[in-house]
């Protein structure tokens, strides 16, 4: 099992360091190991996704573990597994796919982003692992070929999870519940709203069970200034609020997630 093209869809197959299809394409692989598989022309932006000052911000948040509770839940799904292969939507710099490999050793590991200093990070970190630079709303990997397929606050091709999973394959969604980093959002914004707690409704799958994990981390200002500046708070929030932060020493949040589970939906008969 490899990507497919995605000019023209059909499987690539790797000779030495580059990637070719049938019809010609053909893509070379990048020193740290990952493979560009977004055309150019379906960009919509020079550099999409999240920039290299926030995927640094998330990587020093993961070093210092502060979502390792989530991660642990997470990994739980998959611990079970053993030679499937499990694709990680919006792999970000890999830390979640990290901390399942660690509980499920014998999986492939697939991850795509569309930014691709993301993605540099994940492929020099799980060198055992398949990254490649490339859209949720169109995977490079061929119908029916995951067992299993995660995303972590990323955003998901509403038909593609149902074309990437196979028959007894699962999906599971995290997001954040209603009352994720309150406090922050208390200091940041006047009138903050709790997160709407809702499941997508995604084609060809069913919602097979939700549960709801909650936590609260005591952050420093370092760590709590990059807790902003990977989230979209880096560009929302009073400016006035975001200067204070570092004055508050240290701060406690509550973090809150919804782990939402899909499984392809039973043809009635
Ligand atoms: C909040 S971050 C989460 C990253 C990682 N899952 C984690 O939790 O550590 C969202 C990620 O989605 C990626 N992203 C945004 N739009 C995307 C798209 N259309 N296709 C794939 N990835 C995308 C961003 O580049 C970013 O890495
Ligand atoms: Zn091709």
């Amino acid at each position: 099992m490899n990507w497919i093209c995605p000019h023209c869809r059909e499987p690539l197959v790797k000779v030495e360091r580059s990637y070719h299809c049938e019809t010609g394409h053909c893509f070379d692989q990048a020193k740290e190991g990952y493979v560009n598989l977004l055309p150019a022309n379906r960009k919509r932006s020079r550099d999409p996704g999240d920039n290299r000052e926030m995927v640094e911000a998330r990587k020093r948040v993961h070093a210092a573990d502060v979502y390792r509770t989530l991660a642990e839940a997470v990994a739980a799904y998959f611990k079970e597994l053993s030679h499937a292969s499990v694709l990680d939507l919006g792999c970000g710099e890999g830390y979640y796919g990290g901390v399942v490999l660690e509980h499920a050793p014998k999986i492939s590991m697939w991850g795509i982003d569309i930014a691709k200093p993301a993605v540099r990070l994940a492929a020099k970190a799980h060198p055992r692992g398949r990254f490649a630079v490339a859209s949720a709303y169109e995977v490079p990997l061929g119908d029916s070929s995951m067992d299993a397929i995660f995303s972590v606050f990323a955003p998901v091709g509403e038909s593609e999870p149902a074309r990437l999973l196979s028959h007894e394959g699962f999906f599971l969604n995290i997001c954040p519940a209603a009352r994720h980093l309150w406090q922050l959002r208390e200091h940041l914004y006047a009138d903050p709203k709790p997160h709407k707690e809702v499941a997508a409704a995604l084609p060809g799958l069913a919602l097979e069970k939700q549960e709801k994990i909650g936590f609260s981390v005591a952050l420093e200002p370092p760590l709590l200034a990059d807790l902003v500046a990977m989230t979209p708070y880096a560009y929302g929030g009073q400016r006035e609020s975001k200067a204070t932060l570092e004055q508050l020493g240290v701060f406690e949040v509550q973090m809150e997630f919804l782990l939402q589970c899909y499984r392809r939906e039973q043809a009635t008969a």
